[in-house]
């Protein structure tokens, strides 16, 4: 992974553990709400609010940050994943460097860190970023834990 600016997570060897919560923002977006001028350099202005927002608020302990270029949905800027290992990973994007919003991320990833599967509850999330779900991606690993969709838990 090209990472050119992350926080340190996990066991202090720079690798995640099981247990991390990743949210890894697209430093490349720009606000496709804003068109020109207004929406470039939205991706990297949400991850500095992310980061301070991390850097003051113990509530959300134990979620990392990394700076990335282009997650490859460029059209639906500002984006960025949360993802854990063995877990359902997800792609949120159309977000806009929005504190208010923000705050509703770290929400979200808190959230995401305590299911085991991943997979949360689609009516519990933060009503601000609700809108800004595009995608999931499963697990990969072997072990991973299954889950039931039975269409109310995303
Ligand atoms: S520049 Fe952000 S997804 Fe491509």
């Amino acid at each position: 992974m090209d990472t050119f600016n992350q926080t340190e997570a996990g066991d202090g060897t720079g690798m995640d553990t099981t247990d991390t919560v990743r949210i890894s923002v697209c430093g490349t977006c720009i606000d496709c709400a804003n068109a020109g001028e207004a929406g470039i350099g939205a991706g990297a202005e949400l991850f500095d609010i992310l980061a301070e927002l991390l850097a003051t608020h113990p509530a959300w302990d134990g979620i990392a940050l990394s700076k990335i270029r282009c997650l490859m949905a460029c059209t639906e800027g500002c984006v960025l994943t949360v993802a854990s290992r063995g877990k359902m990973k997800y792609l949120l994007g159309r977000l806009s460097p929005d504190p208010d919003l923000a705050e509703q991320i770290l929400d979200f990833a808190a959230m995401y860190a305590r299911s085991s599967s991943g997979v949360t509850p689609n009516h519990e999330w933060p009503p601000l970023l609700a809108p800004h779900f595009i995608g999931r991606i499963p697990p990969t690993e072997p072990n991973d834990p299954s889950w039931d969709d039975d269409g109310a838990d995303l």
